[in-house]
């Protein structure tokens, strides 16, 4: 069956929804995102990520397409429209359509949505965890900022898969920064989380957010500073943490396994406290 897509405010069969070639998106990767988890037909975290988009747009002077409250009201469109009880929701926004200039137009900014049905809460990353390999972290600047340029991501999950291994993490002046698609954690043997600290370098994630205040409440000591990839080897555990795979346990870093190589208890508590609790507050 056909998804609905969202254009620019209208609800097409995905074969129609269409966008222009001069959309700077395309062009230029001038455009942010945003991804939604839906668990029984419910989005998680929705306002965070809302408020993310806004900030976005505001770092790079794009105009926002419209309110939060217009943006959640499409956005829960898009659920009845697909009758999507589990999976995502993608959102893009560019800064519109003109001719080719490095120069920011004075344009009405483009947003597009579809959702993905998928099952998030069970997944295999979950029962067995990831094995993770390390690369040079060869991003730009400003990675605080959602836009759409994942092509370095891309070429590192490649480069994971060509190793035999799930995902990648990306180290910059001998610290990690965070994977290719969500931030990164260490259990010391003292069960302290360990996860970099906010800047430009990261991306400051909505579960990231959520998961770290769920730990303080379980009185789990977190240090937010950057970490080795030989810090994370000798770790109790490691894990990371994303709309997409929630808290998902790393049980292998560069074919060295983490504690005894079985998804950890910190890990496992937090995937679980992170979806019931989301869940309470989730619309
Ligand atoms: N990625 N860091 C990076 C580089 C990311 O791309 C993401 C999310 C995160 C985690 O952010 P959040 O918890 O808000 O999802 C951290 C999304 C899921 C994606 O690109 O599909």
């Amino acid at each position: 069956m056909s998804r609905t897509v969202y254009v620019n405010g209208d609800y097409l069969p995905e074969e129609d929804a269409k966008i222009s070639v001069f959309d700077r998106g395309f062009l230029m990767a001038d455009a942010v995102y945003e991804v939604t988890s839906v668990i029984d037909g419910k989005m998680l975290d929705f306002a965070g990520h809302a408020t993310r988009l806004m900030r976005s747009l505001g770092e790079i002077d794009m105009k926002a397409p419209c309110s939060i409250d217009e943006l959640e009201a499409i956005h829960r469109e898009m659920i009845k429209r697909n009758d999507l009880t589990e999976g995502l929701i993608y959102l893009q926004v560019t800064r519109g359509i003109a001719d080719r200039d490095f120069v920011y137009p004075d344009v009405e900014p483009s947003m597009v949505l579809f959702t993905q049905a998928k099952s998030v809460v069970n997944s295999l990353i979950a029962k067995h965890g990831m094995k993770v390999i390390s690369i040079p972290d060869i991003r730009w600047g400003r990675r605080d900022i959602k836009t759409v340029q994942l092509l370095a991501p891309s070429m590192g999950k490649m480069a994971a898969k060509a190793a035999g291994a799930d995902d990648a993490w990306l180290v910059e002046d001998g610290f990690v920064t965070e994977g290719t698609s969500n931030n990164a954690y260490i259990v010391k043997q003292d069960g302290t989380i360990v996860t970099r600290d906010l800047s430009h370098d990261i991306l400051s994630g909505i579960t990231r957010e959520a998961v770290l205040r769920f730990a303080a409440e379980a009185q789990i000591k977190v240090e937010e500073r950057p970490f080795t990839i030989e810090e994370a080897k000798q770790a109790k555990e490691a894990f990371v943490t994303s709309a997409t795979t929630f808290v998902g346990p790393v049980v292998e870093i560069d074919g060295v396994m983490i504690g005894d190589g079985k998804v950890g208890d910190t890990a496992r508590r937090l995937r679980e406290i992170y979806i019931s609790e989301s869940l309470k507050t989730a619309i």
